[in-house]
């Protein structure tokens, strides 16, 4: 089998780990008898001072010729953030119904927790952010401006559908784990969409005997990730509270450079997009520096929606064989050598 992959880079640190995950990519594939052909994509902040898009007007169209695609990180400085946002990623995440966002986090062998004193069972837990709606959303508008009494509106949009469809996916994953579900909420204060939230999340619950379910509200859901990680294992948020609690989770287990993701069609009718959490990394940017291990296991997350679980699996074995000897690590990780000098190592450890 030849799979079409979309390599969108980005920017910043983007193309630099992107080009460490193709490494290790084209080593799996090689070693598993599987090819890949990849197409690149310039779509980025960058062409965006270039052009005036971050990407081209049939952007979604060509993209749907794929398989799936890796990306890099879209950011610039002097490029607002939600022009980066809604010019390529929301786009994409909508157009291919990638309504889930998961995101994995796991301490790894040879790195350090800022929770000291938490062993790897304890932290390892699994993010699933609604990805297609909830407080990502143009509703909304400014007004009376310039005026004492201006104010801006913003509207948060929660369909059944919507809601129903990322719980169902977190408790049908959680019979693959701990069979144990924590949801975000903020009810007491959010008086319309969550206790919404809360209810579809009772009733798709009801239908999961074998399935522990709770929800905690997303303040003390952040203070327990801290404090009693290993209650933690399945959470399911809403776009937003997702987003947050996944780079809290990841600051808890190995750091932003460690933590993968993958935006999910599940039922795999359109690609999926796969990005680690970490953003452009302006301030390290071009130093050649950054930590490519994020993106390797992003990219090994793509192989197991590909189907190929056991090349999935050599890669991850490769990134904590290489992490639990130690020789190659980044600055992130105490050590000294660059995104290259990683990314090869993980190559040859495989
Ligand atoms: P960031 O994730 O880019 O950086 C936060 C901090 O973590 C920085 O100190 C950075 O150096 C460090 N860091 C991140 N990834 C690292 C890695 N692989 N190795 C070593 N250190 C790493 O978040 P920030 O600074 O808030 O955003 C920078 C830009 O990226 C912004 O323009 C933002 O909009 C964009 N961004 C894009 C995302 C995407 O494309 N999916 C996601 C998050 C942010
Ligand atoms: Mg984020």
């Amino acid at each position: 089998t030849t799979y079409r992959i979309a390599g969108i880079p980005g920017d910043g640190i983007g193309v630099d780990v992107t080009a460490e995950a193709r490494k290790v990519l084209g080593r799996a594939a090689e070693l598993h008898h599987f090819g890949l052909e990849w197409t690149e994509f310039d779509w980025s902040c960058e062409r965006y001072t270039r052009t005036g898009t971050l990407m081209p007007d049939d952007g979604i169209e060509q993209l749907s010729a794929f398989d799936a695609i890796l990306l890099g990180a879209v950011g610039f400085p002097g490029v607002p953030d939600h022009v980066s946002l809604w010019g390529l990623l929301i786009p994409v995440r909508r157009a291919f119904a990638q309504y889930v966002n998961l995101r994995p986090v796991r301490l790894l062998p040879g790195t350090t927790s800022v929770l000291a004193g938490r062993t790897a069972a304890e932290l390892e837990m699994v993010i699933v952010r609604e990805n297609s709606e909830g407080e990502y959303s143009t509703i909304g508008g400014r007004h009376n401006r310039g005026r004492p009494d201006e104010f801006a509106l913003q509207e948060a949009v929660f369909t059944r559908a919507g809601v129903e469809r990322i719980v169902r996916y977190a408790f049908d994953l959680a019979r693959t784990r701990s069979g144990r579900v924590c949801s975000a909420t903020k009810s007491n204060g959010i008086v319309h969409t969550m206790p919404f939230w809360d209810e579809i999340f009772a009733e798709v619950a009801a239908g999961y005997p074998d399935v522990a379910a709770e929800q905690c509200h997303i303040d003390a859901l952040a203070a327990r990730m801290v404090q009693q990680p290993g209650r933690l294992d399945v959470v399911v948020a809403s776009n937003l509270f997702g987003d947050i609690l996944s780079d809290l989770a990841a600051a808890v287990t190995g750091g932003l450079g460690m933590a993968p993701s993958g935006n999910i069609n599940p039922e795999r009718e359109f690609p999926s997009m796969f990005e680690a959490v970490h953003g452009s990394a302006p301030d390290i940017a071009g130093q050649g520096i950054a930590n490519p291990v994020a993106q390797v296991l992003t990219a090994a997350m793509m192989l197991r929606q590909l189907g190929e679980d056991a090349a999935a699996a050599a890669v991850e074995g490769a990134v904590e064989k290489v992490l639990a000897d130690g020789a190659v690590r980044t600055p992130d990780l105490g050590g000294r050598s660059t995104t290259a000098e990683l990314g090869s190592a993980i190559a040859a450890a495989l």
